[in-house]
Parts: structure tokens; sequence; C-alpha cells
């Protein structure tokens, strides 16, 4: 049982968290930057790095002073390392690598999208693996079988657009502040799901890759008329809108409740753990709750809070990673990719 500072700066959250044993989230801090970004309509990431640097020492303070610790109380510092914004990434990264310095702490290095796939388990004890783990993020789309905290296999992923991404993208061509995913989210509750039949993507019958590119396309043309971009939008009422804003989420839920199924055929798992900015999404968490059930299989969502970036997940899975004995040095480095 270790006691474990989590900080997290990949992308546009400045985030850290204290986490004893995995599981009892002590605090858990998050400064996002979402008001630095919206009139650019998404992540500047030159911007991102200078917000980090402002608010970092801050929400580690906070973070400490939250849970009641000091220096002594911390068994390791956590950092994600990869992936992410190479600028943001090593603003945590020095943070981190200067406190385990200082206070003579090991430093453990995280992986970003693996700390979102092992999220679900902070909530449950016994960890609900082996399970399908799926990833819903802004950066990332993927299915894992995830074994282990310690064997986490890709089984398929993204090949263009993120469901995040088109998330915001759709939400930019109906006008909608940055960041989309909660917007459409909120106006879909006053849509008609069925009112546009867009394209469920499935490429090949067994495949397990996402493609989202397409769907953001159709929107694009519903919305302006076949082949145009642009003039659309003031012809529709508010009503029009929101049948469009549903139409599409329940297109991209419709084909990341129907990979995660195939998923579970395939590996015959029965449990499944999803995570990720875009697993805070009400239909999706509603319709992969449904599907489960249907089939008898266990769903294990991410509690909102650790949907979106935070420290609490870094520190959760650094707290499996720490019993295995893995230890960065100061010359931990960092990567764009996972
Ligand atoms: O995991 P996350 O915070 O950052 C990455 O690692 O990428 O995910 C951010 C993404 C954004 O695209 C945002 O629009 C989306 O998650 N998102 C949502 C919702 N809340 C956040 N998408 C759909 N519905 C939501 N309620
Ligand atoms: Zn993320």
């Amino acid at each position: 049982m270790a006691t474990i500072l989590g900080i997290e700066t990949s992308c546009d959250e400045t985030a850290a968290a204290i986490v004893v044993d995995g599981h009892d989230v002590r605090s858990n801090v998050i400064a996002s930057q979402v008001d630095l970004h919206r009139k650019y309509g998404g992540v500047v990431p030159e911007i991102a790095s200078r917000a980090h640097i402002e608010k970092l020492d801050a929400v580690i303070r906070e973070a400490m002073a939250g849970a009641g610790c000091s220096r002594d109380d911390i068994d390791a510092i956590a950092v994600t390392s990869r992936p992410g914004l190479v600028g943001s990434l090593l603003i945590g990264v020095t943070a981190a690598k200067t406190l385990s310095w200082l206070w003579s702490k090991p430093l453990i290095a995280v992986d970003h999208v693996l700390a979102h796939v092992c999220s679900p388990a902070i909530d449950v004890n016994p960890a609900p693996w082996p399970a399908v783990g799926l990833v819903v993020s802004g950066g990332h789309t993927s299915l894992y079988r995830v074994n282990g905290f310690d064997s986490i296999e890709l089984l398929g992923r993204a090949t263009d657009d993120a469901a995040g991404e088109a998330f915001d993208k759709v939400a930019s061509i109906l006008n909608l502040p940055y960041p989309g995913g909660p917007e459409i989210d909120r106006l879909a509750q006053k849509g008609d799901p069925d009112a546009h039949a867009f394209p469920r993507t499935m490429l090949g019958r067994d495949a397990l890759d996402f493609s989202f590119s397409g769907v953001k396309t159709a929107v694009l043309y519903e919305v302006n008329g076949p082949g145009k971009t642009t003039g659309g939008l003031e012809k529709l009422n508010p009503r029009q809108i929101a049948d469009m804003a549903a139409s599409f989420q329940a297109c991209v839920v419709d084909v990341l409740v129907g990979k995660t199924m195939r998923a579970l055929d395939q590996t015959g798992l029965s449990a499944v753990a999803l995570s990720g900015g875009v697993a805070a999404n009400s239909r999706l968490r509603s319709q992969l709750a449904e599907a489960c059930a249907r089939r008898g299989a266990a769903f294990y969502a991410a509690r909102i809070q650790y949907c979106t970036d935070n420290g609490a997940m870094i520190a959760a899975l650094a707290e499996h990673l720490y019993h295995r004995g893995e230890r960065a040095t100061l010359n931990l480095d960092v990567s764009a990719r996972s």
C-alpha cells in the first residue's frame, strides 16, 4: 500500500492528485484551461505549456493540502510522460523530477492512455480484469484486452479522427463552443436521435478499428448541402440543430457499442471497462450499460470525474507500477506517442 502523488499535464488540464492504495483518492485537483483555448476552437500547444507552468505549483500544493499530506507521507511521485503535447508533458515531467530529487522519492513514468484504460478500476476492488477496455478520448479511441494492470493488449484503434475529435469538430460545424463533447451531449437531450441516418462505419466484418471522419463529413454536408461546407447553419432552427447533434451522437455511440460487443465476441471475455473523456457522455454510458446487460456482461464505467484528464488515474495506475518495481530516472524523457 503506497501513497502516491500523481501529476498530469499532457494536454490542457493541469492536474495533481494524492491516491492511497490505488483506490483511496484523497485529493484530485484539476485546473482546466478551456477558457484560454475556447476562442481558438481547440488546444493551442504554446498557450497550454505556459498555463501549465503558471498553475502546476499551486495545483500540486492544493492536492497535498487537500489530502492533508506532507512530503513525508508520499511514497512516490508519478507523472504522465507520454503520449501528449511534448511541451505540456515536459512541464509535468520537469516538476516531478524536481520533487523526486528534492524529496528523495522514487519517480514513476505513466502512460496516459493506459491510465485511462485502468481508471474504471479506481472504484472497483478487486479489479474488474479481465475485461475489454474501451478508451474514448479527444486523442484516442481504442479497444484493449485488459488481462491485468501489467498485461494490456491493443485490439483496435481509430484509423483517422478519434471519437472526441469528431465530437469537437461536429460541435464546431454546429457553432457550439469548445470543447464540443459536453455541448453536444446537452443539446442532444432535446433532439431526435433518429432524425438523420448518419453512416455507421463498421469497416470490415471482424474489424475492431474505428473511423469517425465519415460521419463528421456527413454532418457537414447534411447541414450545408451536398459538397458545401458553409452557409447552411443559419437556415436551421434550434430544434433542427438539436436533431443534428442527437443523430450524430447516436451514430458514434452505435459504432462504439457495436465494436465493443464485437470485441466481447472475439475475446470471449464477459466484462467491459469504459474510460476517457467521451466516457462522460450520457448516451454512451447508458447504451453500453444496456448492451452489456442484454448479454450478461459486467459493465464498469470510470466515475465521471476520472473520465476527462486527471491526476487520480495517473497515481492509481502508478500504485501497480510501484509495486512491480518500475522506477524512472532523472533522465526520463517525454514522447508524443503511446
Ligand atoms: O480524455 P480527455 O480529457 O483528453 C484526452 O486525453 O484527449 O478527453 C477530452 C475529450 C474532448 O474531445 C471532449 O469533447 C470529450 O472528451 N468529452 C465528451 C464529453 N465530455 C468530454 N464527449 C462527449 N460527451 C461528453 N459528455
Ligand atoms: Zn486523456
